[in-house]
């Protein structure tokens, strides 16, 4: 389909009301959306905030527990916190069977839309007998509680009886979301010891396929602890099945039992691993348990939301494969037997306005996306979006990076009508569920700020020297208290776990790893990280790991990456690069070589846009680079202290080379 014009005199008017717009310190909830939110009355901030752990036992209450808690937390080991030690759970179960044992199997979990225009219901009900049988064969397969099970799947519903039938057994799923290549796939399989891996034939993108299965099969091939891999037929790509260790998901679901009652877990027992981006190149894997995660995201997800799952159509247009699919796709949607739309396809495929097109089709009222896909919506034009009847909005949300007021305000006025909140939500993969955030029948927003903590939750900004608060102006982000959906450890590396987020001020302050201000009100404004992980597209990288891929081309000696702030992704990758041998510069074959090259290590999305050739890199003297001042370069600021490197001269020479690319355009 043809991109549709959107008229210039109708952008023009919209551009001056947006600078206008920006003017506006404060958004008060809109009254009619008040009188009818679960959260109206700010008590609830002082209620919590006068008895947190009480707030979360009411919230964990609203789950099915086989055996209530009444050890609400245990913290004699911090920062090994565990929550609701003696209650039994399962995630499945509260996923599933409570709504159909309520009379709600009838209701639709998700209206599946796939690339092509394909559609498909699937009620509760429906996914309540898939992941019965799929819990079966992952049995029959030798899989018991305990087992990890990698998941590496496209935005299809097979992904969602997957992970529900992992927690249904308590065999901890690995995700790897589907952009990532299958080289970073082995190396998560590896290191969490998966026993088996459910997969795919091959994946669609944009009207292309990907042959999935033997990209697979091209590097998991020595890897002996991997016993198993499931293969869902999708596209019908070819694919060799390999005797002994693959099967197909649709026979092994043929074959199992169609009944399988939910394994009775402890509240820690672990639910998932989740392997995200920290300062070195080997991404550290998230542990979440079953009761504290599920209390988390299941009450961020109506409150937050203003969730009524009787009366909400809600989409969250992540991929399953990042944190906010698994808390806000899978769990927390489920968890409260809400009605989503999950799509396989791109925002722009197979035109710019399908994310409208299926908000008017399925009659979106919630809708949660990235600032990214915001401004890639802005560039498009406001046509896209004219195009569909999107009354149905009532609440828009945002997750993942800072979102630049501007953004903010175009969300605010052409996709919510001027009518609907926007909740700018800050949380990461560690937090599990949502941290910081307006509830949107109480908080005035700011665009730009992510306003205040959830109740309970004690969020501050201190000063990086003595981890004092900051009254007005800028420090370091901390949680001053544990949370029930806090990530446990890390897979494997309890000392990693201390080191990375419990040193720097004690066992019992959470670092970030995010500075932010807090202002004059008391709202606090995300500013970015503090280390050495970039955020591209609200994708999580990390610099030290494009940089062992990019050193594992065999022409390159030495690279430094940064994050460059960028109009479009927020962030963007920029490699500083060392050539073996004598050459100072590459071609510009070697610069698609490099980026092609990092796409099979680790993924497209951490290709870089841009590579500067350099003959040396400023380090100091005991060796270590000052991505710090290649920052400065980068963005064109002025040098900070240059006198501690080695060579000086360095700098000088990579500032007449950035000179020389400007003036070429
Ligand atoms: C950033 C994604 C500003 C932040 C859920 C954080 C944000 C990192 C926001 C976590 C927001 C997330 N405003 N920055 N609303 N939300 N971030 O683990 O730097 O993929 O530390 O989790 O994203 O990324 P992660």
């Amino acid at each position: 389909m043809a991109d549709m014009e959107t008229t210039p005199a109708g952008e023009e008017t919209l551009e001056a009301k947006l600078e206008a717009m920006l003017e506006i310190e404060k958004f008060e909830p809109p009254e009619e959306f008040r009188e009818d939110a679960l959260l109206s009355d700010a008590s609830v901030y002082e209620e919590a905030e006068g008895d947190w752990k009480g707030w979360w036992t009411a919230q964990a209450k609203e789950l099915h527990w086989f055996k209530e808690p009444t050890e609400i937390l245990d913290d004699s080991n911090p920062p090994f916190y565990r929550w609701f030690t003696d209650g039994k759970i399962n995630a499945s179960y509260n996923c599933l069977d409570r709504h159909v044992q309520a009379g709600n199997g009838d209701r639709v979990a998700f209206h599946w839309r796939g690339e092509e225009g394909e559609e498909r219901d699937l009620t509760y009900a429906d996914l309540h007998r898939d992941v019965q049988r799929f819990a079966n064969a992952l049995k029959d397969l030798g899989i018991g509680k305990g087992d990890i099970v990698g998941i590496y799947l496209p935005m299809i519903p097979e992904v969602v009886v997957a992970m529900l039938a992992c927690a249904r057994i308590g065999a901890p799923h690995n995700v790897v979301f589907g952009g990532f290549a299958a080289d970073s796939v082995r190396e998560r399989m590896e290191f969490s010891e998966a026993k088996a891996l459910v997969t795919v034939d091959g994946a669609r993108r944009k009207g292309k396929t990907a042959p999935i299965k033997q990209q697979v099969d091209d590097v998991m091939g020595d890897l002996e602890t991997l016993e198993h891999i499931v293969v869902v037929q999708h596209t019908g790509a070819d694919c060799e099945m390999h005797d002994g260790r693959d099967v197909w998901f649709h026979e092994v679901m043929d074959k199992a039992d169609a009944e399988c009652p939910a394994e009775e877990l402890d509240a820690e027992h672990p639910l998932y691993v989740l392997y995200t981006s920290g300062s070195t190149a080997k991404p550290k894997g998230v542990v979440h348990t079953t009761g504290g995660y599920m209390t988390g995201v299941t009450s961020t997800h109506r409150y937050v939301f203003d969730l009524k799952p009787d009366r909400d159509v809600w989409w969250c247009s992540a991929d399953v494969g990042w944190v906010t699919g698994h808390s806000y796709i899978v769990y927390g949607p489920m968890g409260n037997g809400a009605t989503s739309v999950m799509y396989e396809g791109a925002p722009d495929y197979p035109h710019k306005g399908i994310w409208w097109e299926l908000c008017e089709r399925y009659g979106v009222t919630l809708f949660y996306t990235a600032p990214t896909a915001i401004r890639a919506c802005m560039k498009w034009g406001v046509g896209h979006v004219n195009k569909h009847d999107l009354s149905k909005l009532r609440l828009l949300g945002t997750v993942g990076e800072p979102i630049n007021p501007k953004a903010w305000l175009w969300y605010h006025m052409v996709v919510g009508g001027e009518r609907c909140p926007i909740v700018d939500t800050w949380w990461q993969t560690e937090t599990g569920a949502i941290m910081i955030t307006p509830l949107p029948g109480i908080v005035a927003t700011k665009p730009g700020s992510a306003t205040r903590p959830f109740p309970g939750v004690a969020a501050d900004v201190v000063d990086e020297r003595e981890g004092k608060p900051v009254a007005d102006g800028q420090g370091l982000l901390v949680l001053k208290r544990p949370w029930p959906a806090m990530l446990r450890t890390l897979y494997k590396e309890d000392e990693r776990f201390v080191e990375t987020y419990f040193s720097r001020f004690g066992k019992e302050t959470y670092l970030v790893g995010d500075a932010a201000r807090k202002d004059k009100d008391g709202y606090v404004w995300i500013i970015g990280r503090i280390d050495d992980v970039v955020n591209v597209s609200g994708h999580r990288l990390s610099t030290a790991e494009v940089e062992s891929a990019i050193v594992s081309h065999q022409l390159v000696a030495e690279a430094a990456v940064i994050g460059q702030s960028d109009e479009d992704s927020g962030q963007a990758i920029c490699a500083f690069v060392t050539l073996q041998g004598e050459a100072v510069e590459g071609s510009d074959e070697l610069v698609e070589d490099i980026r092609a090259h990092v796409g099979v290590r680790i993924g497209k999305f951490a290709r870089p846009k841009r590579i500067i050739w350099s003959d040396d890199l400023p380090k100091t003297r005991s060796g270590k680079i000052m991505r710090r001042l290649l920052r400065d370069i980068a963005d064109g600021r002025a040098l900070g202290d240059v006198t501690t490197l080695r060579d000086p001269d360095v700098m000088s020479q990579l500032e007449d080379k950035i000179k020389e690319e400007q003036a070429e355009g």
